[in-house]
């Protein structure tokens, strides 16, 4: 006698079953995909960007910088005035753009005549480049190596010198800077200067064609800067208005 078949239910799901299995799918999500004129665009802007710091940038310090120094474009500060003794020529040796360098390494004579007579402070500040064809020139006198100071990189050495020589071809200055010998055609290069919160600033570099009198008294016939060789005054100033070095720099 054979056995009784079971009954067999057919097989059915639910719909939440398939959407219960649709959420337990377990395949990685795909990552997010750039094209090659996205990246481009991407990298231009940021290309363009770097670019416009590296140009700006200096600019922007260069027109902030001064309002934190209290210095005007070309000005050098050589510190306290009190670093200067009165009647007594100091070397200052100092960085006319610390930015720059060495290469802008500059040295100047610089004398505190004391007040002039309107109760102003008067200083004679000669430059020491010599106005034959440019050689440094040094003062005559002993300097007071032992006393060299260094007040916030400006370089300070006491000289007792009433005059100044050149050693490339022998030119010799007086203590007004006036040409006494030698091939120079005109009188040492001067600096203007100014007083801020008791420290001395040099400003802009002149020519001189002559001084009369000393110190505080002197009468300084002044002119624009002009290269080494260059007459500023008298009949040559007309008949050799311009010297070679100004043509080639
Ligand atoms: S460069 Fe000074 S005398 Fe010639």
């Amino acid at each position: 006698m054979r056995e009784e078949v079971p009954d067999i239910e057919p097989e059915t799901r639910a719909v939440g079953d398939t959407a219960a299995a649709e959420t337990t799918d377990t395949t990685p999500a795909s990552l997010p995909t750039y094209t090659r004129s996205r990246f481009l665009e991407a990298s231009t802007i940021g290309l363009g960007a770097a670019i416009g710091a590296v140009v700006t940038l200096p600019v922007l310090g260069f027109m902030v910088l001064p309002s934190f120094t209290n210095l005007e474009e070309g000005e050098a500060d050589l510190g306290p005035i009190d670093n200067f003794p009165k009647g007594t020529f100091v070397i200052a040796t100092y960085l006319a753009s610390p930015t720059a360098g060495e290469v802008s390494r500059r040295t100047a004579f610089v004398r505190n005549n004391g007040p002039a007579e309107s109760g102003e402070p008067s200083f004679t500040i000669l430059y020491n480049r010599c106005v034959h064809l440019g050689c440094p020139v040094q003062p005559n006198g002993p300097i007071d190596e032992a006393a060299k100071r260094d007040v916030n990189g400006v370089e300070l050495r006491s000289v007792l010198a009433q005059s100044f020589g050149c050693p490339c071809h022998g030119a010799l200055y007086d203590a007004e800077g006036n040409r006494q010998a030698g091939p120079p055609v005109r009188s040492m290069d001067r600096y203007t200067f100014s007083i801020k919160d008791g420290r001395l600033v040099l400003g802009e570099l002149y020519a001189v064609g002559n001084v009369s009198g000393t110190g505080a008294n002197a009468t300084i016939s002044k002119y624009p800067w002009s290269t080494p060789g260059t007459h500023v005054d008298g009949v040559e100033a007309w008949l050799y208005p311009i010297v070679p070095s100004q043509v080639t720099g």
